[in-house]
């Protein structure tokens, strides 16, 4: 059995020891994606399933709680684009309750710890818990001053342009508030606004967006707060943190305050004493969860009386006082119709449920992705089974389907006593549907594993991939072409007409020049007309010049997503000097070579992939033909800060004294320097703590500057 099936009950002390340090990596990769890209990759319910299960094991072996727990942090780090405030109070998580069972056991705690309290003495407010981002706003004499994200709980990041777009946001307060306040709530966007958003996206020909959590996130986290305020985020105020005098001395009071001050409170909080009417709350809220205009996930419980809530204070990260009451995951049965295989840029195929429309939370789904052979199979991505055996998936078969949250519906289950006879194994493809190539699954070399995706072999042959290839150069983040969405690309793909095809990226820039010489006019073509034409065009010429870390990601090459590419441009600096050094690097040592696996963030499949993609001359005839019609700009490779570090590789070595080394890593950055994990002849400084052993010595051997945190920081403060 897989460490991580096995009951916790049953668990060895070593295997809880292993398991905890799994759990805490792979719930700090989920950390980073949902705070740091606004890209989750899984269900907030498989999310609350992993911390439970870290919890679970920490509470039977207190012993074994790592330093780097989960259960040991709030939130993720700042993602680093904005200056960070520091929270004159923390901003602190909610401990999750998820049955009535719990919720009893919450508010028998709260009598417990206060001892003497008569039943049903003891007021809850009990509110929707909104899905979007918490934001801490400070005025200071009745001004707003700083509006700060969570952050890690600790330090968050200053958005307070942005937010003084949102006119749902008071920029003053009256004369009677006091001269110090601190309203805490939650940045949403409605989902009405969300769908407009999307429609307008999508009748633009652009990329539309996943939900309005992660939108609201990413129009908050713009560097152009007009973008934002194009976005019409609103807000919630449900909490505070410095206060220079309370106006209240309970909760209940403190959002009526803030109503009267101006902010938009939730008009489903309740006032509510026994646990049978918060559970009845709980429920209506429920009922009602699909016709409100913003997305929520729960309910939140707060004890009322400010007293009360001072006596129970915190634990390490969350309040006694509190506790959020989450939805469970919305689940309904269906049929599979079929199954499709989709083939991506990088030639995975991906099989797909056609399902038969069923509304799951108010919501009608059609398709659930399958991700590949295993999993239809019933095994999951580390071999461990996530079904029953038997229960693979089949076409024919009654499923499961739940959505969670706002991610993407998946198949939980098969109902087999529901399997149709002689409904067949579903046989995984050995051909590309697309153009035939063999497909298979890849060996992983360091575990010597099968891949868990079967990949088209067909590279560039396969009209599926090329296709791919051209919306992802498309894309939002890559060369963001307004006019050329999914539709578009697949027209100018298929067509036969020299003066219209697109077949490979460079093609849409020559698009034009084919159009003025050509007698077919694409304004004739339905779906196009004069204007939009015309836009197409000046859309396509404003990215003839293009930041070198677009360019870099919209090359497509596997395992260089967005911030390795931004990786790439900072340290290369220009094309000509990057696509130099990966030819360097091809025969993988080197100094090219060793400077690529230097750059801190890159690892050896990443590097690997990179040069192979400069060894195939397929690849460098299009990028070249590329080159002949649009100038990737020269990187900076460092902000200008006037600091004398810009610029310099510098190498953080020893146990740091002064700072923990992401600190370190995030300030040398900010400054233009670049921050490296081994020591080469192209390091500048090497900042050592006690206990520094071979990075040391191989600087000495270079002769590279050497010097203490104390230096390090003198040199940065000079
Ligand atoms: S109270 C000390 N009330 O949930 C606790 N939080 O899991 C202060 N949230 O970071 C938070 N709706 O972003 C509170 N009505 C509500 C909420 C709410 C959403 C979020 C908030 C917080 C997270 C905790």
């Amino acid at each position: 059995m897989a460490v991580d099936t096995i009951p916790v009950e049953t668990l060895s002390e070593e295997q809880a020891k292993a398991e905890l340090q799994r759990l805490a990596a792979e719930i700090a990769h989920h950390d980073a994606l949902y705070h740091g890209k606004d890209q989750p990759e899984i269900t907030d319910a498989d999310y609350d399933e992993l911390k439970r299960r870290n919890d679970a094991i920490e509470a039977q072996f207190p012993q074994l709680v790592r330093t780097d727990s989960p259960s040991q942090r709030v939130g993720a780090a700042p993602a680093g684009i904005f200056a960070q405030v520091v929270h004159a109070r923390p901003m602190l998580s909610l401990d999750n309750t998820f049955s009535d069972e719990d919720v009893q056991d919450f508010v028998s705690s709260v009598y417990r710890f206060l001892g003497q309290m008569p039943d049903n003495s003891i007021a809850f407010t009990a509110e929707p818990k909104i899905d979007g981002l918490s934001m801490s706003l400070r005025y200071e004499n009745r001004k707003l001053v700083t509006a700060a994200t969570r952050g890690d709980g600790t330090t968050g990041e200053n958005v307070t342009a942005n937010i003084r777009t949102i006119r749902e946001i008071p920029q003053e307060l009256p004369a009677d508030a006091p001269d110090i306040v601190e309203v805490r709530g939650e940045v949403y966007m409605a989902k009405s606004d969300f769908m407009a958003l999307n429609a307008q996206m999508e009748a633009e020909g652009r990329q539309t967006y996943v939900n309005p959590r992660n939108t609201a996130s990413g129009s908050l986290r713009q560097l152009d707060p007009k973008v934002t305020a194009s976005r019409n985020l609103r807000f919630f105020a449900y909490a505070w943190g410095e206060m220079s005098q309370m106006p209240s001395d309970t909760q209940w009071g403190m959002v009526q305050v803030f109503e009267r001050w101006g902010f938009p409170v939730n008009p489903l909080t309740r006032r509510l004493t026994s646990v049978a009417e918060i559970i009845g709350h709980y429920s209506d809220i429920g009922l009602k969860r699909a016709d409100l205009d913003y997305d929520i996930d729960g309910v939140v419980y707060k004890v009322d009386r400010l007293d009360l809530q001072a006596r129970l204070g915190f634990r390490s990260r969350s309040p006694r006082w509190a506790t959020a009451h989450k939805f469970p995951a919305e689940q309904a049965f269906t049929t599979v119709e079929a199954i499709d295989i989709q083939v991506g840029r990088t030639g995975a195929l991906t099989p797909v449920a056609r399902l038969t429309p069923v509304t799951v939370g108010g919501v009608v789904v059609t398709n659930a992705t399958l991700h590949n052979a295993d999993y239809i199979e019933g095994i999951g991505n580390s071999g461990q089974r996530i079904r029953d055996e038997e229960h693979d998936i089949r076409i024919g078969d009654t499923v499961i389907v739940q959505r969670a949250g706002d991610v993407i519906p998946q198949v939980l289950d098969v109902v087999l006593e529901k399997r149709p006879e002689g409904a067949a194994k579903y046989v995984f493809l050995t051909k590309c549907p697309v153009c035939g190539s063999h497909a298979v699954r890849e060996k992983n070399e360091k575990t010597g594993k099968l891949d868990s995706v079967t990949r088209c072999t067909g590279g560039f042959v396969c009209r599926a991939q090329a296709v791919e290839h051209i919306k992802h150069f498309v894309s939002r983040n890559a060369f963001d072409i307004e006019g050329l969405g999914t539709k578009q690309v697949d027209f100018f793909f298929e067509s036969e007409d020299p003066a219209l095809m697109i077949r490979t990226a460079p093609d849409i820039f020559t698009l034009k020049a084919r159009q003025d010489q050509s007698l077919t006019k694409l304004e004739n073509i339905e779906g196009f007309g004069r204007a939009s034409v015309r836009k197409l065009f000046e859309a396509i010429d404003a990215r003839r010049e293009i930041a070198l870390n677009r360019f870099i990601f919209a090359l497509g090459i596997r395992h260089v997503g967005e911030t390795t590419a931004k990786l790439l441009a900072r340290s290369y600096g220009s094309y000509g000097a990057f696509s130099e050094a990966m030819q360097a690097a091809g025969p993988k040592f080197g100094e090219a070579w060793n400077e690529l696996n230097n750059i801190e963030g890159i690892g050896e499949v990443v590097a690997a992939s990179i040069v192979e993609f400069f060894k195939e001359p397929r690849n460098l005839e299009v990028v070249q033909r590329l080159l002949d019609e649009v100038r990737p700009l020269d990187a900076e490779v460092a902000v200008t800060t006037g600091s004398p570090v810009v610029g310099k590789t510098v190498v953080f070595t020893g146990s740091l004294e002064r700072f923990t080394r992401d600190e370190a890593k995030a300030r040398a950055e900010s400054l233009g320097a670049k921050v490296a994990g081994s020591v080469s002849k192209k390091t500048d400084y090497v900042v050592a703590g006690p206990g520094a052993g071979s990075k040391l010595d191989k600087a000495r051997e270079l002769g590279v500057q050497v010097m203490t945190e104390d230096e390090w920081l003198d040199l940065i403060a000079s």
